[in-house]
Formats: structure tokens, sequence, C-alpha cells
């Protein structure tokens, strides 16, 4: 509950004062809609700048839960997945293999069952698996971490609605919110993290421009 007050506060300043920037600059009017938290310009269409603006803002919420450990040990740009909120390389030397579900001796499902396993504190979903190398965003900027997201060649053919699906309701997604053992779940809560999701895609999944 705490955390969500603490989320929501931080979430509040930094639109206060994107609204002050932009009216110091004279961008133009903009509405805060308290409902929901999103920042609406008025001159997004006519202005380039306050749309790039748009595009970052809409984007990082989503950027901070792909960036979560939880999510990341799964998505590397290498062979090994990672274990830890640090991020360490999973012990006993597990790696991809030609399929994404380990080597011989390595069989992820082998130690990975359908649920969190209480007794051993192995984590688990059903199909627990490595996303392939097109789909790793390990290091990635917010504007290459989005181009990557949202392209059909290396995210699986999923268009803006699949990637919304896929990120509401696949058991490997959830999965972070109910890791079981002491593993920080990923934050915000779910339901909040879809309707940021859904603002970003709704908005045309935008990508923030590529850092100077
Ligand atoms: C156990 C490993 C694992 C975990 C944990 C995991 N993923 Fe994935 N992820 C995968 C695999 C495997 C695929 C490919 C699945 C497919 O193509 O159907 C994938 C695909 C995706 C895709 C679509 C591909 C793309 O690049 O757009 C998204 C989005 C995604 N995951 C988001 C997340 C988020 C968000 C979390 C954390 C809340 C998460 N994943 C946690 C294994 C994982
Ligand atoms: C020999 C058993 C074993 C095999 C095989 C195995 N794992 Fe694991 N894995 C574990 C154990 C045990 C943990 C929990 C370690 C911990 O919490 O300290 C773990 C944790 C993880 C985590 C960390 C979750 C987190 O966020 O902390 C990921 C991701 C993961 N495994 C992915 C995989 C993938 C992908 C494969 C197959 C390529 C695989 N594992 C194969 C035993 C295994």
């Amino acid at each position: 509950m705490s955390r969500q007050r603490t989320y929501s506060a931080v979430a509040m300043s930094v639109v206060a004062a994107i609204v002050a920037v932009l009216s110091i600059g004279g961008v133009g009017q903009s509405l805060f809609s308290e409902h929901d938290g999103t920042l609406i310009s008025t001159a997004k269409a006519a202005e380039k700048n306050s749309s790039v603006a748009d595009a970052s803002q809409l984007f990082s919420p989503v950027a901070a839960v792909l960036r979560h450990p939880r999510c990341m040990n799964c998505h590397p740009r290498d062979d090994r997945p990672r274990q830890g909120d640090d991020r360490h390389p999973h012990l006993q030397n597990i790696v991809r293999g030609e399929d994404e579900m380990g080597f011989v001796n390595g069989r992820c499902t082998a130690c990975h069952r359908d649920e969190n396993s209480q007794h051993s504190g192995v984590p688990g979903a059903p199909t627990w698996h490595l996303a392939p190398l097109s789909m790793g965003w390990q290091g990635l900027g917010d504007a290459e971490l989005c181009a990557t997201l949202i392209d059909k060649e290396k995210n699986g053919g999923k268009d803006i609605a699949a990637l919304v699906e896929h990120m509401t309701k696949d058991p490997l997604v959830l999965w972070g919110w109910t890791p079981g053992g002491d593993r920080t779940p990923v934050t915000p809560p779910h339901p909040q993290f879809v309707k940021e999701l859904t603002a970003w895609a709704d908005a045309g999944a935008p990508c923030p421009a590529t850092a100077k």
C-alpha cells in the first residue's frame, strides 16, 4: 500500500514538473487528468516537441517494468539467464540451448515446474524458458527498448494489441507479480501497469527519441 502511495506521489510530482516546464515554455495548455495520472497536452498535434515529451512520458512506466529484474532475468542479450535482484548469471552454468529451453543436462523444466515450489524455492510457471535473443533487452536505453519491443521481426510477430494482451495475460509475465520465495515482485501492481501500458498503446505506442 505505502509503496503504491509513494509511487503515485512521485508520479504526481513528475507530472507537476512537466506541467510547469510546459507552461514556462509557453508550449500550450495542458490538461492534467487526476483520474489516471496522464498528462494530456492540448498542443500535442501542433507541437513536435511536446509530442516527443509525451512519448517518453507514456513509455517510461512501461520501460520501468520491462527493466525489473523479474522480467530482465529472462530477457538477456546473451545466452545466460540471470538470477536475483543483482541479475547474476544463473548458477549451474545454465544456458539457453538451441530452443531457449536449456541443454541436455540443464533443461529449464527439469527444475522449473508449472508453479513456484514451496519446498525447494525454485520459481515456476508453465513453459518456463528463456526469451529468444531477438527479445533481449538488457542494457537498452528507452528508445532502443521501445523500438525492439514493437518490432514484429523481433517480438514474435506481435502487433500492439498482441503485446498488450501478452503483458496482460501471459503466465511468465504474471509470474513477475507472484515470484515466490523472498523475491521482489514487480511494481507497480499489475492492474496499474496494464492501465499505463494501455495508455501508451492507445496513444499509438509512440517511442521516445534516441538520446542525444
Ligand atoms: C521465465 C522467463 C520469462 C520471464 C520471467 C518473463 N519473460 Fe517475457 N518472454 C519470455 C519468453 C520465452 C518469451 C517469448 C514468448 C513467445 O514468443 O510467446 C517472452 C516474450 C515477451 C514479450 C514479447 C516479446 C517482445 O519482445 O515484445 C514481452 C512483451 C514480454 N515477454 C514481457 C515480459 C515482462 C513484462 C515480464 C516481467 C513482468 C516478463 N516478460 C518476464 C520469457 C520470460
Ligand atoms: C538445475 C536446476 C535448474 C535448471 C536446469 C534451470 N534452473 Fe533456473 N533456477 C533454478 C533455481 C534453484 C533458481 C532459484 C535460485 C535463487 O532464487 O536463488 C532458479 C532461478 C531462475 C531464474 C531467476 C528468477 C529471478 O528473477 O530471480 C530464472 C530467470 C531462471 N531460473 C531461468 C532459467 C531458465 C531460462 C532455464 C533453462 C534455460 C533454467 N532456469 C534452468 C534452478 C534451475
